[in-house]
Parts: C-alpha cells; sequence; structure tokens
C-alpha cells in the first residue's frame, strides 16, 4: 500500500499534527501506536473513540527519556534502577502518578498509577522529543483486534483513516511487557517483548506474575483480545483439511495455507512474525487457524499469551 494522502511524511509533520490535537500513528520497536498528546484530554478522546476502546482500559504514556517520565510518574529506587536496565526498551512501568503534572485524566483512566514507556525505536523518541510531551498510545488497532506491526496493518484496520508516520515493521512485534513497582514489590502484568528472564536477571531474583484478570490493576488484560476473524485452535500437531496452519519449527505436511512462525524454533523470529501472520492466515480465508505448540520459555510465555486470548470465546 502507497502512503495515504494524509500520512506525515517527517517527524516533523507528524508532531504537528500531534501538537494540533489530531491523532498519528507512529513506529515503535514493538508495535505501532496510534498516538496523541498525553497532555490534552480532547485528544486522548479521539483515541478511545478511533479504537472503540472501553475508557475503563488505561493507556501507556511513552516519554522521550527518563527526565520526562520523571515528571509524571513517581519512581523509587527500584524503579528507577529497573528503568535505567532496560530504557529505551520494550516495557512498560506502571508506578504511581505525579498529580497535578498535566497529564490528562483518561490516559491513566482514573487510576492512581501510570504506565510509562521510553521506546528504542528513534522515531518514536525523536516524535516525542519533537513533541515536547508525552505521547498517549495504544496498539494501533481496532479495539480486541490483531496489533498492526506494519503501516500497512494500521491502514487496513483504520480503513485509512488515521494518518501514519512509517517506520517500517516493527522489530519485536510483541507489546511490551508490563512490570508494576509498589515500593520494592515488581509484579508482571502483562507478558511482553521482553522476556521475564532478562528481568529477573538483572534484578537477582524472581517476580510475582498478576493473576489473569486481577481487578484493576491490568484492566486491560481482557480475556479475547488479539482475535483475528478465523477461529483460533492452539497447541495442534496435525491440522484439520481445512484448516490455515501457524507452524513453529519443522513443520507437519499441510496442504492447506501454512506460515511458519520460525523454521529454526527461534523465539524471538516467531514473536516478531506473530501478528503479521496471524493476519496473512485470516486473510486466505480460512474458518480455523491451527496453531503448532510453542514453548512456554523466554519470549514463548508472552506469545502464548497472546494466542491464548487470540483463541478465547468471543464476546
Ligand atoms: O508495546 C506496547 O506496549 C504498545 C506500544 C504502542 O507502546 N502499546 C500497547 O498499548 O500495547 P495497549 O493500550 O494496547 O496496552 C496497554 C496496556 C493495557 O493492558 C492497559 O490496561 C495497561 O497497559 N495499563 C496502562 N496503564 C496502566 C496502569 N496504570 N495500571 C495497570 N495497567 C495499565
Ligand atoms: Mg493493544
Amino acid at each position: 500500500m502507497t502512503p495515504a494522502r494524509t500520512d506525515p511524511l517527517t517527524i516533523a509533520d507528524a508532531a504537528a499534527v500531534l501538537r494540533d490535537g489530531g491523532l498519528c500513528a507512529f513506529a515503535t520497536e514493538t508495535v505501532y501506536g496510534l498516538g496523541a498528546d498525553a497532555t490534552r484530554s480532547d485528544a486522548v478522546l479521539k483515541i478511545y473513540e478511533t479504537k472503540g476502546r472501553p475508557r475503563f482500559n488505561p493507556l501507556i504514556c511513552h516519554c522521550a527519556d527518563m527526565e520526562m517520565a520523571e515528571r509524571y510518574g513517581i519512581f523509587s529506587e527500584r524503579a528507577r534502577s529497573i528503568a535505567a536496565a532496560f530504557w529505551p526498551g520494550p516495557l512498560t512501568l506502571v508506578v504511581p502518578l505525579r498529580r497535578g503534572a498535566g497529564l490528562s485524566d483518561l490516559v491513566t483512566a482514573g487510576l492512581d498509577t501510570v504506565g510509562l514507556r521510553v521506546p528504542a525505536h528513534p522515531m518514536a523518541r525523536e516524535l516525542i522529543a519533537a513533541l515536547g510531551r508525552p505521547v498517549a498510545a495504544p496498539s494501533a488497532n481496532p479495539s480486541g483486534k490483531l496489533s498492526p506491526t506494519t503501516a500497512d496493518h494500521v491502514r487496513a484496520g483504520f480503513g485509512g483513516k488515521v494518518p501514519v508516520l512509517d517506520g517500517g515493521p516493527c522489530q519485536s512485534g510483541l507489546e511490551s511487557t508490563i512490570i508494576a513497582v509498589d515500593g520494592e514489590t515488581i509484579t508482571q502484568l502483562r507478558a511482553g517483548a521482553l522476556a521475564r528472564d532478562d528481568i529477573e536477571a538483572a534484578l537477582g531474583h524472581g517476580i510475582a506474575i498478576a493473576e489473569p484478570n486481577a481487578a484493576i490493576k491490568a484492566p486491560g488484560m481482557l480475556k479475547s483480545h488479539y482475535a483475528p476473524n478465523a477461529a483460533v485452535r492452539l497447541n495442534v500437531s496435525t491440522p484439520a483439511l481445512n484448516e490455515a496452519f501457524l507452524a513453529f519449527g519443522a513443520p507437519p505436511a499441510h496442504s492447506g495455507p501454512t506460515l511458519n512462525l520460525s523454521e529454526t524454533a527461534d523465539l524471538r523470529e516467531a514473536a516478531r512474525n506473530l501478528f503479521c501472520y496471524l493476519a496473512r492466515l485470516d486473510a486466505s480465508g480460512a474458518q480455523s487457524i491451527a496453531v503448532a505448540p510453542i514453548p512456554h520459555v523466554g519470549l514463548g510465555e508472552a506469545i502464548n499469551d497472546r494466542l491464548e486470548r487470540a483463541s478465547a470465546p468471543r464476546s
């Protein structure tokens, strides 16, 4: 797909769209974000409307650097050292909100915490720096659908109605890992592009994992999410004849549409391909997508999380 007529071609143009209170999608190293100036409620409201997102589900606030992040969140020593280890990068830290700092209440959905992230993608950081304010951005897909890892996915998802700053295909392909830091207590709220093992190795100890659907702390962790149109069937070694097949490692012979997340069983490659391949198999018109078993280690934790939500009963 070629750029839409309204797509900004430079970072300065994209920053101008945000400064005017508009929405602009942009690349991050995880997935594309649907950005708005996080200090303007009129702009942030457009994110919820455009995505069809429930208002109780707070947004991640993207910052250019640690200094900007500390303006909006209160960092304990613990939180600061985790940020120093992993920012810029695919980690969101949920910390107490600094009240009166100017963040729109719609970003936090009225919670007394805020999810902050300094992305690693250079275009994302330059965009935020050019705006000079934090950028609220959920994944740039209609609520409940597959997350976008290319500019074309964003254009397809919103029918070309949202301008996109094209930064190429996303390197990780999975959303950021979210951890809450409450004093000394660290809890993983969402598995993501930074494997929990890597965080635990840096900390020198294990971290707790939030119960699925644990009340308010991760209101975005809705059971059915990332849903293609086709049904999704997990842990399948032998797909049915009429199914599309999402393979991992050496695949069985299958005559239907087949894509392999990683022939060499590399979880990083599989993560990068996950949403894109689900979208392509969905476009094949198959009624059901069978997915090969994915080992539950390292990034496999996040891949399996997304697959479980993709296969959950739709409400
Ligand atoms: O990689 C990513 O994280 C991407 C890119 C664009 O940065 N963003 C993303 O946003 O995945 P979204 O809205 O699709 O997911 C954000 C998640 C939601 O599950 C939301 O509930 C949670 O973050 N969240 C945000 N603020 C929170 C808070 N204060 N407490 C608990 N969960 C929070
Ligand atoms: Mg999302």
